[in-house]
């Protein structure tokens, strides 16, 4: 770590240059947000940080495309690039460059590389004989296609042969080998680590990087009849535009190797592989850390302009606005696994994370505070108003730590569960001090003043943490509370005591006002996604405590008769599988016994079962005549009965142990 050595503190990360060959979507942004957060993180923590992202404009499919609008590539390109730059605006991200694989000053860099390269004896001319995939501009040996077609992404390939300049890939295979061994942290995370190693493994091939059946590309510097195949060309504009090989290469100098290249899944095994031999055979330092993320997926598979089910951030942008999106997109998604996005999911986000927990701890406060002192923020006393105020305080100094160790492992929802811990425990502080009994005693004014003191503090630390993931959240919450929260270090978000006193508050409308589930106009097919089972349960507790107010929170659920519970069809069923459901990392699948029938039910538990496969043999019990219900594309026919913690951090199904109950059973 640098602060144990000289080394000064500096920070680079880089997205995938993206093609400008249609609009950017929700997965696009999904990266570049992630990129944005540990940057703005690690300013925060005192880092020199440098955050590059572009375009990456040449290749045969951008010639299409430009052909078929009528229009030259370069005109092509600046209309859709402007959109780019103009979506990055939006979601507030701050990176220093933008480049273009089509400036002067990057162009002139792959042909000094591939110069360098080829003197070296790593380049030599041969026949290429190939088939092509012109979407992903990959090509892929007869072997590596699938019925023909594309593995990656299932369309056509064409079949090319042709002149073509080789970089000696195969020479380096051992090299690259060895320097992921020594190298563990290289590719992130470990499954992707794996994959690249079994793939390297199989042995590498020479690489094909020219072309001569298109023209927009770089030209080869030794030949201008060939091309230089766009990911030699699209790789090195991690170097180029640090000014690597000019007279100007300071941003070379300060911030190569490059911390990490952040991309997705699909692409890793270009950072992995070939950007590090072409590295190698440069004489160039390799990246510290290539990172593989998964995919944003919807409920009805990939998006894809074909399926005409892309989501544009934009009119996302305009509905819900940037924090709630970014928010969303960090907390949703397990940074190394796909995850999904509906626009049930993101609002019930909104409402239960940011609404309630978040928004409702800020305006009850400040609320509290225009009531009681006037607007004016209290100063504590000299004792603790309760026996809570100390493992408030406790947890308080904790988060901050917890959610920095998960944001060096990129682990974006983890960390902001650990700022929500504190959020959370705030709200409930707010129940066990009782504020507005407080109020009714004159002698308890100093308890009182500590208790808002208390609560003001946990919003400024807290808010101060989320300074990288929703950038405009503090400012807002700055104008209620008259703290000072823009601009502030890690370390201001993890020390108790700063809090501001003396300085008047400012009631307004709520930071994120709940958004009417049922206002939404959504497609059938997100409206019918069910939360996983804990979270639903959490939501309708949270409701229950907003509808009941401040004064009398809410004491359990109404009366019912016999009949009412006569209705419910218990049965004991007999666990005969239980696995993970594939790229839905909360839900496991059962196969069910119960009696002479065999039932399917998906339960949203997944998190609470390290090993599903132990339940096999046990006997829970199903409510079984529940309707069924589609979840995540499987039908669910019964809901299994599980006991938790009020902060589901603990669950358990329910087990009927006696061996003699048969599966089938009435349980009443
Ligand atoms: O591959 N979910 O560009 P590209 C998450 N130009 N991330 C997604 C996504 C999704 N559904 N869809 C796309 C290229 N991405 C090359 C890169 S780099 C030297 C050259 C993200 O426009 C993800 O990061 O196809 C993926 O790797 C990247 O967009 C690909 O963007
Ligand atoms: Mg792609």
């Amino acid at each position: 770590m640098p602060e144990s050595t000289n080394e000064p503190k500096r920070f680079y990360i880089t997205t995938p240059i993206y093609y400008p060959s249609a609009n950017l979507h929700i997965g696009h942004a999904y990266c570049t947000v992630m990129a944005d957060t540990m940057t703005r993180y690690k300013r925060m923590q005192g880092y020199e940080t440098y955050f590059l992202t572009g375009s990456d404009e040449h290749g045969q499919k951008i010639e299409r495309v430009a052909k078929a609008e009528g229009v030259t590539p370069i005109e092509y390109t600046d209309k859709i690039v402007a959109t780019f730059q103009a979506l990055w605006e939006r979601l507030l991200i701050s990176n220093d460059d933008f480049i273009r694989t089509t400036q002067p000053r990057h162009m002139e860099v792959v042909q000094k590389i591939f110069q360098t390269i080829y003197e070296k004896g790593d380049i030599y001319k041969s026949e290429y004989e190939g088939h092509y995939c012109t979407p992903c501009e990959t090509f892929f040996t007869e072997r590596q296609l699938v019925d023909g077609n594309c593995p990656d992404c299932g369309r056509p390939t064409e079949l090319i042969k042709e002149e073509s300049y080789f970089f000696k890939m195969s020479k380096y295979q051992d090299q690259l080998l060895q320097y992921i061994d020594e190298h563990p942290d290289f590719i992130q995370p470990v499954a992707r680590r794996n994959e690249m190693i079994n793939f390297i493994k199989q042995g590498l091939e020479d690489l094909c990087i020219s072309r001569t059946t298109f023209d927009w590309g770089i030209p080869v510097p030794i030949n201008d009849k060939h091309v230089i195949y766009v990911w030699f060309d699209a790789l090195t504009n991690y170097i180029s535009a640090l000014g690597y090989g000019t007279d100007n290469d300071d941003l070379y100098q300060k911030f190569w190797p490059a911390d990490i290249h952040l991309v997705g899944k699909d692409i890793a095994r270009f950072h992995a592989i070939i950007w590090p031999c072409i590295l190698m055979a440069a004489d160039l330092p390799l990246p510290k850390q290539v990172f593989g993320h998964g995919w944003v997926l919807l409920n009805s598979g990939k998006m894809s302009k074909s399926k005409g089910n892309v989501v544009d951030p934009n009119v996302l942008l305009d509905k819900y606005g940037v924090d709630a999106i970014r928010y969303f997109l960090l907390r949703e998604i397990s940074t190394g696994s796909d995850g999904y996005y509906s626009e049930e999911a993101l609002v019930n986000r909104i409402n239960i994370d940011l609404a309630n927990d978040y928004g409702n701890l800020v305006s009850r406060s400040v609320a509290m505070i225009d009531k009681y002192f006037d607007g004016i923020v209290p100063a504590p006393a000299a004792t603790p108003a309760s026996e809570f105020d100390a493992e408030l305080k406790a947890l308080a100094e904790t988060v901050g730590v917890d959610a920095a160790a998960y944001l060096e492992k990129m682990d974006f929802p983890n960390a902001l569960a650990s700022i929500w811990r504190l959020i959370s425990r705030a709200n409930k502080y707010i129940d066990e001090t009782a504020p507005w009994v407080l109020a009714k005693d004159e002698n308890k004014k100093a308890d009182l003043g500590t208790v808002l003191y208390n609560l003001m503090e946990c919003i400024r630390m807290s808010t101060i943490l989320l300074a990288p993931f929703m950038p405009l959240v503090p400012g807002k919450v700055a104008e209620q509370t008259g703290q000072q929260l823009e601009g502030r270090t890690w370390a201001d978000g993890c020390t108790w005591g700063n809090v501001e006193t003396g300085v008047k508050v400012c009631k307004k409308e709520a930071i994120f006002p709940r958004i009417d589930p049922k206002s939404l106009d959504l497609p059938k097919e997100e409206v019918k996604t069910e939360a996983p089972k804990a979270e639903a349960k959490k939501e309708t507790k949270k409701e229950e405590k907003t509808e009941a107010k401040q004064e009398e929170p809410a004491e359990g659920k109404a009366e019912i008769t016999y009949d009412d519970f006569a209705k419910l069809d218990l049965r004991v069923v007999e666990v005969l599988e239980c696995s993970k459901v594939e790229k839905a990392d909360k839900l496991l699948q059962f196969k069910l016994k119960m009696g002479d029938e065999i039932r399917t039910v998906v339960s949203g538990i997944a998190k609470f079962y390290e090993s599903p496969e132990e339940l096999v043999g046990k006997k829970l019990v199903l409510v079984a005549n529940l309707a069924p219900k589609k979840i995540r594309g499987i039908m669910s026919h019964g809901m299994l009965l599980s006991a938790a913690t009020d902060d589901d951090s603990l669950l358990q199904v329910l087990q009927v142990t006696h061996e003699d109950i048969p599966s089938g059973a009435t349980v009443c």
